[in-house]
């Protein structure tokens, strides 16, 4: 704090800032006017807009009201927070009255800066209060059914038995004025909520997917514009979701036992201070409609003969349907989702159409993707058209699904027998670029296909571009990656009947997803599926989590996750509290890792250095660098939660791990050998990349590190846990221009020949499909795996050099890795939303000349590095940079000249670039 206020006053001498000053960005639990808070405290945060150079916060004060009123009248009858001393921008905890269940909260802040001028308030922002305690739910569990508690094994041949998707509606009536009206629902399955005739919301596959015997999610929704007085109609659609598809690769229906449930609750607040409550009820009304089947991996079949219209209206004759069932049998944990729902998103065109085979018509979306597809099309009444997904075609231009495996994604329509209309399947997904059509009794146009974007709706928060339109192509793939793997769960695939929430794949690209889409609160979703839901009684964590009781644990690599993606919270998003609850989960899996290893070696286990191209794949060299890993991140959790003795304790367990690896790995001759002698990048990339080198022996066992490089042709090699590494580890060893090399190469085995071979997403393998082997086995050969996407880390970490110094962008780096432009870019441009606000980095290099392009939001600081050689060759905003507003000079430091900054845009220029720091 002193030093925050110091840092300020040095840049106060430039005059007055208030008056420049706006807030925005008002979040609440990470959200922005969230729907359905179910934390007794929740944490507020805002973003600095600043004009002036060097505005920092040095005090806050909060309103909370209940309502807009008294909060435009600056009374805070919820907390008047008065003004707080504090930096602290994000992370704010709540300090003020009880929060009560189902209540709106209407806040506001504003903010003092290093000149004790005060700024004016933010604009009002809202959150609104879930359902805190199993008493807060009224609405009873229903369902179509009487409870059978089957789980069903998918049969090695022939049918398999899928059931109809329930409609259920409810009607009532609304007799006086309404202030406002929320809607709570659950399922166990997945549900749609209609009200008078329209959903409520544009998710999809709500509440997701959780390990539904521990906790079941349900969402919220203010729906007040939508009720009316006099007649209204709740009505609600209950698919299986992840509660009863056959689920990844289980082979089996109805994992978690039990039928599917509904529960909702809609809460009504009169204008007379009266609330109603409608929950769900056996006074619902149920039946089946035109959804026959509907399953994540098989797809959906629609009969659009059954549909129902106008079912979720007033005045729909529902004498048939029958009441609903009402099941007191459901013992779910029902919390509050932290995050936002599966929503649609984009829209994809088709670009093209193919005829493979007479009748048989195959649409290219250009760009693999998850979700569904949209299908105009006209036929006779109970004409079947049956539509098909691919990512690949075939040689002969059919489409490829062997890599499906047992996912038959496939939709099936009958159709109405009207003139052309829209179909769209429900419940289910798939991941595809290419749509076969088949049953239509014309050739169909492009525009009768259109790809649903489907995934959890997270705004985008990170851009990357540069020089190199291939890398840019590449960035957007790791993008693509993600969306079609973030469907509630961080995945690996979502194509084949795998769709698992496998924890390897999500350490090694947790950075790079939350630079790409604002994910916090996404994982803090997860984080409690990992470490609260799957963790096994010694300590380890599961391979995937939601939890399947098919996979392992505690394997080198996926149980650290743990650790991990813990830490991503805090680094990204200065995130303690996400540290605190999983703590007592973190400090059991060391003591695993500790009962599990012998004289802090470790092995592997069973995945190790996964889908490597050469060295080792099991090795106690890989499973001990990690362990010295995961005991360095445990030692930065317990510093950062002022856990000292643990961090004492992790510290030295971290530097005991680091002398075993020394000791039994490292060799004279800069080697790295195992106990079988056997040695590969991923080593080096783990021992530099994790700081396991000693300074005596750095150069030889760079040497060596490249002598690897070398033995592939300078092309990468590595597999999960080598690779998020290895670009990092060059440059620590010196090499800078190897990283770009990798980065750059053009052939095989690159990432970039990935994209000129066509990619929109990043492969699972490095050799999915090439051009003399053709596919990959089926068994595991997905085309939208976002692991080796975490690529972008680097792009935005090291090519724009920028990244976070401490927690949650406070304090910024800017530090771009430059080499000559004809081995790297001659220019980046980069931006990132962070919880701060927005941060820019763009640089240029022409010949000896380098400009960067920075923007630092308020309350942050940034120290920024340039090639330089002597100061007097750097300007900023064309005047010297010793004498520029707001900028402070550091010192030089192995060829670059490091400058401390505040907030605020800075135009930095470097002439006469050493040669040494750009020549390699
Ligand atoms: C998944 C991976 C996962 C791995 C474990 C595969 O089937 O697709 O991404 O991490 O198994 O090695």
């Amino acid at each position: 704090m002193l030093k925050s206020i110091l840092l300020g006053l040095w840049l106060t001498a430039t005059g007055a800032l208030a008056t420049t000053v706006t807030l925005s960005d008002t979040r609440c639990e990470y959200r922005e006017n969230p729907v359905g808070v179910d934390t007794p405290a929740p944490r507020l945060s805002w973003v600095i807009n600043a004009a002036t150079r060097g505005t920092r916060q040095t005090a806050w004060q909060i309103l909370v009201a209940s309502n807009p009123a008294a909060l435009a009248k600056n009374q805070g009858d919820w907390w008047d927070s008065g003004q707080v001393n504090s930096d602290q921008s994000i992370q704010v905890v709540y300090g003020g009255k009880s929060l009560v269940a189902g209540q709106n909260y209407f806040w506001k802040v504003r903010i003092w800066n290093q000149a004790n001028q005060v700024s004016d308030w933010s604009q009002p922002a809202r959150w609104t209060m879930g359902l805190l305690n199993a008493a807060d739910w009224q609405a009873k569990w229903i369902g179509f059914s009487t409870p059978t508690n089957s789980v069903v094994t998918l049969p090695k041949s022939g049918s398999y038995p899928l059931q109809p998707a329930p409609f259920f509606r409810k009607t009532f009536t609304v007799g006086k004025a309404f202030k406002r009206a929320t809607a709570f629902a659950s399922a166990l399955g997945a549900y749609e909520l209609h009200l008078n005739g329209q959903p409520v919301d544009t998710d999809a596959l709500s509440p997701g997917w959780t390990d539904f015997n521990r906790r079941v999610h349900y969402f919220s929704y203010d729906v007040t514009a939508q009720l009316q007085r006099g007649d209204n109609v709740l009505g609600a659609i209950l698919g299986d979701g992840w509660f009863a598809s056959y689920l990844a690769f289980t082979g089996k229906r109805h994992y978690y036992g039990g039928d599917c449930r509904l529960r909702v609750q809609l809460q009504i607040e009169y204008q007379d201070g009266t609330r109603e409550t409608i929950g769900s009820d056996d006074s619902w009304k149920a039946t089946t409609g035109p959804i026959r089947e509907a399953d994540l991996l098989m797809g959906c079949v629609y009969d659009a003969r059954a549909e129902l219209p106008g079912w979720d209206k007033t005045g729909f004759d529902d004498r048939n349907w029958q009441p609903a069932v009402v099941d007191d049998t459901v013992k779910a944990n029902l919390v509050a989702h932290p995050g936002e729902p599966i929503r649609r998103g984009e829209e994809i065109s088709a670009l093209k159409i193919t005829e493979p085979k007479p009748g048989v018509y195959i649409f290219d979306l250009g760009q693999n993707m998850v979700g569904w597809a949209r299908l105009l099309a006209k036929g006779n009444a109970g004409q079947q058209i049956v539509v098909r997904h691919a990512e690949m075609l075939n040689p002969d231009g059919t489409i490829y699904t062997a890599n499906l495996r047992a996912a038959k994604a496939t939709d099936t329509y009958y159709l109405a027998g009207q003139s052309q209309r829209a179909y769209e399947p429900a419940f289910t997904f798939h991941g595809f670029r290419y749509v076969e059509v088949t049953g239509l009794n014309y050739r169909p146009k492009l525009a009768d296909v259109t790809g649903i974007v489907l995934h959890s709706d997270l705004p985008r928060t990170g851009w990357f571009e540069c020089s190199e339109p291939l890398v840019n192509q590449l960035a957007l793939n790791s993008l693509w990656g993600q969306k079609g793997n973030f469907l509630d769960v961080p995945t690996d695939c979502p194509q084949r009947n795998e769709r698992a929430g496998w924890t390897g794949d999500a350490q090694v690209f947790m950075k790079t997803a939350c630079f790409n889409l604002a994910a916090p609160a996404f994982y803090t979703k997860w984080l409690d599926d990992l470490c609260e839901d799957s963790q096994r009684a010694d300590g380890a964590f599961g391979d995937v989590a939601p939890s399947l009781k098919i996979v392992g644990f505690g394997n080198t690599g996926w149980s650290d996750a743990g650790p991990i993606c813990n830490w991503r919270m805090f680094e990204m998003y200065g995130d303690t509290r996400v540290l605190r609850r999983h703590y007592p989960a973190l400090t059991r899996h060391m003591a695993f890792l500790a009962n599990t290893s012998k004289d802090f070696v470790r092995g592997t286990g069973a995945y190790g250095d996964w889908l490597r191209l050469a060295g080792p794949q099991k090795s106690d060299a890989i499973g001990t660098a990690y362990y010295a890993y995961t005991a360095q991140v445990m030692a930065k959790i317990a510093t950062a939660l002022g856990e000292t003795a643990d961090a004492e304790k992790f510290h030295k367990l971290a530097n005991d791990i680091r002398a075993g690896f020394v000791k039994n790995y490292l060799k004279a001759d800069g080697r790295i050998l195992d106990s079988k002698n056997e040695t590969g990048q991923t080593f080096y990339a783990l021992a530099f990349g994790l700081d396991l080198v000693p300074d005596d022996l750095k150069t030889k066992i760079a040497e060596q590190f490249v002598a690897a490089l070398h033995q592939q042709d300078d092309h990468i090699a590595t597999g999960f846990l080598g690779t998020p590494f290895i670009l990092f580890a060059l440059q620590k060893a010196g090499h800078p221009e190897l990283a770009y090399k990798l980065v750059l190469n053009k052939t095989y085995p690159s990432w970039l020949q990935q994209v000129l071979w066509g990619s929109t997403t990043m492969w699972e393998r490095w050799d999915g499909w090439t051009p003399t082997k053709g596919f990959q086995s089926p068994g595991m050969n997905s085309f939208n795996h976002y692991w080796l996407g975490c690529v972008s880390e680097w792009l935005f970490t090291q090519a724009a050099g920028l990244d976070t110094d401490g927690p949650g962008f406070a304090h910024i780096v800017i530090r771009p890795e430059i080499v000559k432009s004809e081995n790297g870019f001659s220019w980046v441009k980069a931006k990132y939303n962070s919880i701060h606000g927005l941060i820019t980095s763009q640089w240029k290099l022409d010949s000896d000349q380098f400009r960067l392009n920075v923007t630092i939001p308020g309350n942050c600081t940034a120290t920024v590095y340039l090639p330089a050689a002597a100061l007097a060759d750097v300007t900023e905003g064309g005047k010297p940079a010793t004498t520029a507003e707001g900028v402070k000079f550091l010192r030089l430091e192995n060829g670059r000249a490091v400058f401390e900054i505040g907030s605020g845009q800075y135009e930095f220029v470097a002439r006469r670039i050493p040669r040494g720091e750009h020549s390699k």
